[in-house]
């Protein structure tokens, strides 16, 4: 297994705007009330209460996307990780607003949670226009790296699913080399429109909408993760 910290440094903004007296009190009374544990092993039973399937979203912006599909699957949990204060409050508020009692939310880094959870735990694992780190000298940033997807790929369960959206054309090539190297992930892919054409329950975020306005293509990638002793050919 390679080494998962390459990532470890946490790149990027962690706040942006001053919060308003309303979505500070979000962070200071729902957020601990739906927060992940600090310290501990972690699973369904702990953050749930009980046996359900997980999904786990790295990095959910603002959180339409784990909202919509919180909301979609109420009989699942899901946890999201953004170490952006203003994107968790834009989460606090789907959460709120929508009801939903499905969601763990942690403000930070994705893999220090990730690390925490069982292997073969997880049903999905969202990564939706990750940060591109366009400089061919910042890819070992990209979180499309074999580190990060060495913990992905032993925190889903066989037949667990990887979903990765991109706009940006460096990050999809890039994201198609990587993953291509893998032989425990399987490209379901059969034809162009099922990565040129969003998938059904994926709905687009705020991030995503923008890119499209500026002219962007978007790429809906979805791998399923092998069993151990499958064999997925490796393209050369
Ligand atoms: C370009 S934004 C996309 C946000 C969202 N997925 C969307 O599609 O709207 C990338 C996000 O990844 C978050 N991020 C970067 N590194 C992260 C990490 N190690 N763990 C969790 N989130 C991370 C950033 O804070 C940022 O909000």
């Amino acid at each position: 297994m390679s080494d998962p910290t390459t990532i470890r440094r946490l790149y990027g903004r962690r706040s942006g705007h001053k919060l308003r007296q309303g979505q500070a009190a979000l962070v200071e009374e729902l957020l601990p009330a739906i927060g992940v544990p600090d310290e501990g092993p972690l699973g369904a039973a702990v953050l749930f209460g009980g046996d359900r399937s997980l999904h786990f979203e790295i990095g959910f912006g603002s959180g339409e996307h784990l909202a919509y599909r919180a909301d979609l699957l109420p009989d699942h949990g899901f946890i999201g990780c953004e170490p952006f204060l203003n994107g968790v409050v834009g989460a606090l508020q789907h959460v709120r607003d929508q009801h939903l009692t499905n969601v763990r939310l942690h403000m930070g880094d994705a893999l220090e949670i990730l690390e925490r959870l069982p292997d073969a735990s997880l049903r999905f694992v969202y990564l939706l226009h990750p940060d591109p780190w366009p400089k061919a000298r910042h890819a070992k940033r990209r979180m499309v790296n074999h580190g990060p997807l060495d913990l992905i790929a032993a925190k889903l369960q066989p037949g667990g699913e990887f979903r990765l959206g991109t706009d940006d054309p460096t990050y999809c090539r890039w994201s198609m080399m990587i993953m291509n190297q893998r032989p425990d992930f399987e490209w379901l892919a059969e034809k162009a429109e099922d990565f040129l054409v969003r998938p059904g329950g994926w709905p687009e975020t705020r991030y995503e909408a923008k890119a499209r306005r500026k002219g962007h293509e978007v790429w809906y990638f979805r791998y399923r993760r092998a069993a151990m002793n499958e064999e997925i050919r490796v393209r050369p």
